[in-house]
């Protein structure tokens, strides 16, 4: 059975140390495909590659929410769930969305939200997302290594959470042929200077995503490299 709406049941809390850690325990007690944990504030905010995520008290959309079982069809997850983000944050806000692989989502090259997935296939999977609602400048960490920037526009969690509730429901049941499709007219690093390390390091020109979600660079000797989104730390510009 996959999840018909996400959003139900929802569990909102004031200050917790991490919504992907409340719902992974909701995962391994038995919550339902769909349950979604939202907070105003995390002192534990993860985010990928071992970071941590922060973002100040109620200026930010704290959300997690459980899938499950998984399967086949969600083998490109990590695609949809940022389509979905960029669904949502322009149902609410007069802006435009691109995807930074793997699953960053910018505003005018700048990140407005991440995603992280963290999963115990086949069972569960819980979807991660941070977004910066209304967070000023000044605000952000200064050792962050990208430039964010925030939803604005007047935009509210509320607003945000019932779109994105929305907007997962709907990409969570579409084809891969769909999330490609999609995820080539939003991708942000297409034909554009790449470099990454991890397994083995290496640079070329993005040229999208392949069927299995990997990125693929053409590197300057003519060779297709397939990157995984696990296995390398990626720059934009060689
Ligand atoms: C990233 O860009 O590195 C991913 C950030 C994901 C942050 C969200 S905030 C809600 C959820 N709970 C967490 O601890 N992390 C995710």
């Amino acid at each position: 059975m996959t999840v018909a709406r996400f959003g139900r049941p929802h569990r909102h809390l004031r200050r917790t140390g991490s919504t992907n850690e409340r719902a992974r325990e909701l995962a391994e007690s038995g919550a339902p495909s769909g349950t979604v944990v939202t907070a105003d504030e995390q002192s534990a905010g993860r985010g990928r590659r071992g970071r941590a995520w922060s973002a100040p008290p109620g200026k930010a959309l704290l959300y997690s929410a459980l899938l499950r079982p998984l399967d086949e069809r969600h083998s490109l997850l990590p695609l949809a769930v940022p389509l979905a983000v960029c669904d949502a944050v322009e149902a609410v806000a007069p802006v435009g969305c691109h995807v930074k692989w793997p699953n960053d989502v910018w505003v005018e090259e700048r990140k407005i939200a991440g995603v992280l997935i963290e999963a115990r296939p086949p069972d569960w999977a819980v979807i991660g997302i941070g977004i910066n609602v209304a967070i000023e400048p000044e605000e952000f960490p200064p050792e962050l290594r990208w430039p964010a920037t925030s939803v604005g526009h007047g935009a509210t969690a509320a607003a945000l959470l019932g779109a994105l509730n929305d907007a997962l429901s709907e990409w969570i049941e579409r084809p891969p042929t769909a999330t490609l499709a999609d995820f080539r007219k939003r991708d942000a690093l297409l034909g554009r200077e790449v470099s990454w390390e991890g397994a083995g390091h290496g640079a070329g020109v993005a040229r999208g995503a392949d069927e299995r979600g990997n990125l693929v660079v053409e590197t300057v000797e003519g060779e297709r490299v397939a990157l995984g989104s696990g296995e390398v730390t990626l720059r934009v510009g060689a």
